[in-house]
């Protein structure tokens, strides 16, 4: 099975925080002032955006295509007193709602995930038509350097209290795409998945921006690892 349904468990355990604590402090103020009405996130995994924006007062919906995922997110705001989030299990392509959104989100490599650039464009258009005009969209992408020189061809372990990951990563500067493998040591369990993620060059992310109708507003490097950036995040406008 390929996605995020057999390893959903152990996500919120080996997903790395500071990624989460520099994204806020990013978005938190300017970016998202919370004077917006409601909030949309895409590939929302087990929903830690949703959450954070619903607490803090805004209806916030966050859509995921695999099942295992939104389940766990639901599980984390069930003893919450929250009557402003929703989960839908839904591919990001063909989601379909009447509700315009002040603000769309979507992070941590979710558009590598899209391996063709068609997709991306239709992506685009469909997070175009859910975003009020004037509304933000603001999402990260995994670089060509992150890929090639962070992950690279790679085979490391991480120890857990109750279980270990392998991964194995590997590169293919022809197709442009970086294959990781995960396998999860959990007592007598081994849960092995396997992810494509494909790069983009930040001006073709660009381009297709601009033909859907969007304005730039910032692309902001991050450095994770200090040489160069390992991921951009994408501010922009519904114009
Ligand atoms: C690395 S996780 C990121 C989860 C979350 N955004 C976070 O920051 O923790 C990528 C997520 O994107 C979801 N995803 C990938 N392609 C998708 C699609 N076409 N439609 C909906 N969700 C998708 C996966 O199921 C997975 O939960």
């Amino acid at each position: 099975m390929k996605g995020y349904a057999k390893i959903a468990p152990y996500y919120d355990r080996f997903v790395n925080d500071d990624f989460y604590k520099t994204l806020l402090s990013y978005l938190s103020g300017k970016v998202i002032p919370l004077h917006g009405s409601n909030f949309l996130d895409l590939g929302t995994g087990t929903g830690f955006f949703p959450i954070y924006y619903a607490k803090l007062g805004m209806r916030s919906v966050g859509i995921d295509k695999d099942k295992e995922m939104i389940e766990i997110a639901k599980g984390r705001v069930k003893d919450e007193e929250l009557d402003n989030i929703e989960f839908i299990h839904h591919n990001i392509l063909s989601f379909k709602t009447n509700e315009r959104f002040s603000y769309v989100t979507m992070f941590f490599d979710v558009l590598n995930h899209f391996h063709t650039a068609s997709d991306i464009s239709k992506l685009f258009s469909n997070v175009h038509e859910h975003l009020e005009d004037g509304g933000f969209f603001i999402f990260d992408i995994l670089s060509q350097w992150g890929m090639k020189k962070m992950w690279g061809n790679d085979k490391f372990y991480e120890y857990y209290d109750d279980f270990k990951i392998l991964w194995v990563s590997q590169w293919d500067s022809s197709k442009q795409c970086l294959t990781v493998t995960m396998k999860i040591f959990s007592g007598k369990q081994v849960i092995k998945e396997t992810f494509i993620e494909k790069a983009y060059q930040r001006k073709t992310i660009e381009e297709k921006l601009a033909d859907a109708g969007f304005e730039l507003q910032g692309v902001t490097p991050l450095f994770f690892f200090k040489r160069r950036p390992s991921r951009y995040l994408f501010h922009v406008k519904k114009i």
